[in-house]
């Protein structure tokens, strides 16, 4: 018996002591360099804040280390964690939590559910919302040794932030683990890279095995040929790349994500026209009926302005467009139906079977082609703009400044999203019909026949 509980107790120093012994040798897992600098870290700070690019391995390897604090410092061991929405703390974080438990190579006991891990009453681990109306869930553990996770950590309420404080207050082996994008350039994540109470660690793209040796080493991590599209897209000096590939806070609160200058540069170019076949319309329908509606025509790299027309009336926007597509039958029509107005139109405009099939309707509110850098298909597209701009050329009409109005902001899980067309109304920036109907002619488009098609 003695014999047995002094080795139970030689092998949780192991684990406490030697974290890569944990990993390996009980979950079965390598972790890469910097996942290990977090894990010794952890060990040694009661505070660590990490700062990092996109996929680094960041959640997976915090979830690992959630569960290795519970065989290090348990019974009465708690482990909490969070980030900003819900789907954060149930499909990531506990995903790997409940995967690395499966697979571990001795039975670690206790009793798994989605979002928690029961070992005993006061032995447990479990995920919590970031919701600032239900605090008291995060105050009051008073458990022997906690420990706190704060996974994107930019986007997680202030109050959150305080309450955590208030449940770590008194405990005997106490940590806590902030890590994420930095997006935000205020806020306590921000603050925690000024607070001497934090081990502080920076997780720069090319720290990361695949992008240093140009290779697969680990998959899943993000790869160089990621961080040259980012470098080749938005620009090295950008806050898009500061943050997802330098690990480095934003400069700006906000961006605008296109140029006056690349506008400017584009209005009637003298640029050869090429790729005209990819003949789309976009159609921009007003949100109030004091707001303007606009039908553009893009033709490869080229595009003009075909009207604008006051208000938002289905049956004139309805007929107007119908005319426009039997004038011009090569031309396809994207519409915006987000908000049902545009979806008014485009249901008009399908009744009509000598034009049905060419009209199209795109929810810019939905799934982008690539939803890990997008939040949307609006910010997909308006970025697809951008790039298209740098050769198309503009057919002359004021309204093609208006491209360069909205801003765009990267949201705390490092993904891009434009800013409403009430926040620029809010600060005096007219609506973009113009620009909305351009983006629509290079988005996705998600309602109308042959979807499988690919338009770009
Ligand atoms: N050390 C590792 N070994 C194997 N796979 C890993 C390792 N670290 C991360 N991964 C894989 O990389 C993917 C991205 O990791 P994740 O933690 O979600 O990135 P981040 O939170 O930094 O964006 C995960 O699906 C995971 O399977
Ligand atoms: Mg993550």
């Amino acid at each position: 018996m003695l014999a047995d509980a002094a080795q139970v107790k030689r092998l949780q120093e192991k684990i406490r002591n030697e974290p890569e012994f944990f990993h390996r040798e009980v979950l079965g897992y390598e972790p890469w360099d910097r996942q290990l600098e977090i894990s010794r870290s952890i060990r040694d700070h009661r505070n660590t804040a990490v700062r990092s690019c996109n996929g680094a391995g960041k959640t997976f390897h915090i979830a690992h280390e959630g569960l290795r604090f519970l065989y290090a410092h348990g019974p009465g061991a708690v482990v909490i964690n969070t980030a900003p929405v819900w789907t954060q703390v149930e499909n990531q974080y506990w995903r790997y939590f409940r995967d690395a438990y499966r697979k571990a190579q001795y039975r670690l006991g206790g009793k798994l559910l989605k979002t928690q891990l029961n070992i005993d009453e006061k032995w447990f681990a479990m995920g919590l919302a970031n919701d600032p109306d239900r605090m008291e869930a995060f105050q009051g553990w008073h458990a022997e040794n906690i420990m706190v996770i704060f996974d994107e950590a930019s986007g997680i309420s202030p109050k959150i932030y305080e309450a955590a404080l208030g449940a770590m207050a008194g405990g005997s082996v106490v940590r806590f683990v902030l890590i994420g994008n930095a997006t935000q350039n205020s806020g306590p994540f921000y603050d925690a890279f000024k607070d001497p109470t934090f081990n502080k660690i920076r997780i720069r793209a090319s720290d990361v095995p695949n992008v240093a040796q140009r290779r697969q080493v680990v998959p899943g991590l993000i790869t160089h040929e990621w961080v040259e599209e980012m470098a080749v897209k938005y620009g090295v000096d950008s806050d898009i790349y500061r943050v997802r590939v330098d690990a480095e806070f934003p400069r700006h609160a906000s961006d605008t994500l296109i140029s006056v200058d690349a506008v400017e540069s584009a209005i009637n170019a003298d640029r050869e026209y090429y790729n005209e076949a990819d003949d789309i319309s976009g159609l921009d329908v007003a949100r109030f009926g004091d707001d303007d509606s606009a039908l553009i025509r893009r033709q490869g790299n080229h595009a003009e302005v075909i009207w604008k027309v006051n208000g938002n009336n289905t049956m004139t926007l309805a007929g107007k467009s119908a005319q426009y597509l039997r004038q011009n039958p090569q031309t396809k029509l994207f519409i915006d139906i987000t908000g049902g107005l545009g979806a008014g139109v485009f249901d008009r405009l399908r009744e009509q079977p000598d034009i049905a099939d060419r009209v199209f309707g795109v929810n810019v509110a939905g799934t982008p082609r690539d939803p890990s850098t997008y939040v949307n298909i609006r910010i997909e597209s308006w970025a697809n703009v951008r790039d298209w701009l740098k050769d198309a050329v503009l057919e002359k009409h004021e309204d093609w400044y208006q491209l360069a109005n909205p801003k765009y902001k990267i949201t705390s899980t490092g993904k891009m999203q434009l800013e409403s067309k009430e926040d620029m109304k809010k600060r005096g920036v007219s609506s973009p019909d113009v620009g909305d109907a351009i983006a629509l002619t290079l988005s996705k488009p998600t309602e109308g026949d042959n979807l499988g098609v690919t338009w770009l």
